[in-house]
């Protein structure tokens, strides 16, 4: 995608079934985004080159998706002055909670903006990035209005 605002970035490629939910509300407003393979502890270099270049890039909001101990999106934090939406990943022993505590329990001074365990919190970080950048944007915040009344218009008053 070209002149991409977002960046999606995940642990694994094993991630990407749960992240790939941030893309659907990204794409529906119209909001050009990119997607990469970091890890934290697999490719630590790869990590702080992202972390470190991304807003010259010209990416706005990064959303840092992982499982397991997860270290990903507090590590880049601590490396960008970027706003990052952190996505926890259900694990395969503890169902996301320790992906969860992870994220969520940043110590004071470096902050991480820690979604919902699971596509839930992918499709709310991709929903974020898009208020984020609709602050700045008219269009943008024109289009997220109508995406809201229309989830409003959606919900029937009656039970089926
Ligand atoms: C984390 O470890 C990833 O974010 C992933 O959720 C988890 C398992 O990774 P794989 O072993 O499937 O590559 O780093």
């Amino acid at each position: 995608m070209k002149n991409p605002s977002v960046s999606i970035i995940m642990g694994s490629q094993s991630d990407w079934p749960i992240l790939q939910a941030a893309t659907t509300p990204l794409t529906e407003l119209e909001v050009a985004f990119e997607t990469s393979v970091v890890s934290a502890h697999r490719t630590p270099e790869r990590l702080y080159t992202f972390a470190s270049e991304a807003h010259k890039r010209g990416i706005d909001v990064i959303i840092a998706g992982a499982g397991g101990s997860a270290h990903l999106a507090g590590m880049a934090a601590a490396m960008t002055h970027l706003p990052v939406i952190a996505v926890p990943v259900p694990s395969k022993h503890f169902n996301g909670m320790d992906s969860l505590m992870s994220m969520v329990q940043m110590p004071k001074g470096v902050a991480v903006a820690c979604q919902a365990v699971g596509s839930s919190g992918a499709f709310n970080a991709g929903l974020l990035a898009a208020q984020i950048l609709a602050l700045k944007d008219a269009e943008l915040r024109t289009r997220l209005q109508a995406w809201r009344e229309q989830q409003t218009a959606n919900v029937p008053n009656e039970v089926e």
